[in-house]
């Protein structure tokens, strides 16, 4: 990797990475590989310069639907991937900005733009949300910052916020949210509806001091929390939950594993890294579905002690 073309400053650092190369070297070597999630561009880019280093005939679609890390990988990367609007037939890296979740149009886009079909080798889904998204503090992702708490991933693709959620969304929808889409307690989930409710009461969500209220409210509510994989913040599952509902997250897994799967060729791979079990719920359930009993690999510990990210990641590979 010394004669790199790609910069390896990347402010996120990918998950799994070397697991996620095995895998890719594994798949056949014509086709699209498709990288759903280009976040700052380190899968993606180490999986360009494997298949150039394999003289592999694939070629490389990344896809993001926010291009804050594309932004930045522009300006300390010498190889960077073409805007599909701007990209030649014999185009190698094309960068999509999009959801995921409309990979069928995506695939029509680029067998009309490009020469290369519209075979998918592997597709690729590091699920969830950047390091670099996490600091952009008036984003509202973080729970350590200061800002709204907006959470759009794309603002113009998402009318929604989640302090419109917040100031909206009745008592019964709310703790719906948190026991079941990030699997709150139900006493807990009761006690935070009620704050939170009670705050909108006194002033609506929607501004800068947003953030400091909910963490508030969340240590207010249960002082500290400890699961399986460790002691957790207790602001953590609500950020998580407003999160996973204001960028459809769920629905838009559930929408492209079936997409992805039926386009793959034979020895083709799909590659999904989750981060909590909702997610692995959805992916799990799809392999089911597909009669198709996915590998699951873990980071290793040596991972894990260098990369906080890396603690709740799990690797689920399903091969056609
Ligand atoms: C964990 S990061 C990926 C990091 C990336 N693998 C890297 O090495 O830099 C997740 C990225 O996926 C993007 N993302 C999440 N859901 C998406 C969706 N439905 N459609 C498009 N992009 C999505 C986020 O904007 C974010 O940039």
């Amino acid at each position: 990797m010394s004669n790199s073309v790609i910069s390896r400053k990347l402010y996120h650092r990918p998950v799994m990475l070397k697991e996620t190369l095995e895998e890719i070297a594994l798949v056949p070597t014509s086709g699209w590989i498709v990288d759903g999630t280009f976040g700052d561009g380190g899968h993606s880019s180490a999986i360009y310069e494997q298949r150039i280093v394999n003289f592999g005939a694939n070629k490389l679609v990344s896809i993001d639907w926010d291009l804050s890390g594309y932004e930045a990988f522009k300006t300390h990367s010498k190889v960077i991937p073409t805007l599909l609007d701007e990209s030649q037939s014999e185009s190698t890296w094309i960068l999509v900005n999009d959801n995921f979740s409309h990979l069928q149009k995506i695939v029509s886009e680029l067998k009309r733009k490009t020469s290369h079909g519209t075979g998918i080798a592997a597709v690729l889904l590091d699920l969830g949300i950047s390091s670099r998204q996490l600091v952009q503090k008036e984003r509202g992702f973080s729970f350590t910052g200061t800002g709204r708490a907006d959470m759009r991933m794309n603002p113009e693709m998402y009318a929604i916020a989640a302090y419109d959620l917040l100031n909206l969304l009745p008592y019964t929808k709310l703790t719906q949210l948190f026991k079941e889409t990030v699997g709150m307690p139900g006493p807990v989930a009761a006690r935070l509806t009620r704050e939170l409710l009670a705050a909108r009461e006194e002033k609506p969500f929607g501004n800068t001091r947003d953030v400091k209220r909910l963490n508030d409210i969340a240590y207010k509510v249960e002082p500290i929390r400890s699961n399986s994989r460790g002691r957790i913040h207790p602001a953590t599952l609500l950020f998580l939950a407003l999160r996973i509902a204001v960028n459809t997250e769920l629905q838009n897994l559930q929408e492209v594993l079936p997409v992805a799967f039926a386009n793959l060729v034979t020895g083709g791979r799909l590659l999904v890294m989750t981060y909590h079990s909702a997610e692995e719920e959805v992916v799990a359930q799809f392999s089911q579905l597909v009669r198709t009993k996915a590998e699951i690999i873990m980071p290793s510990p040596r991972e894990i002690r260098s990369n906080p990210r890396a603690r709740s990641a799990k690797l689920f590979v399903i091969k056609k």
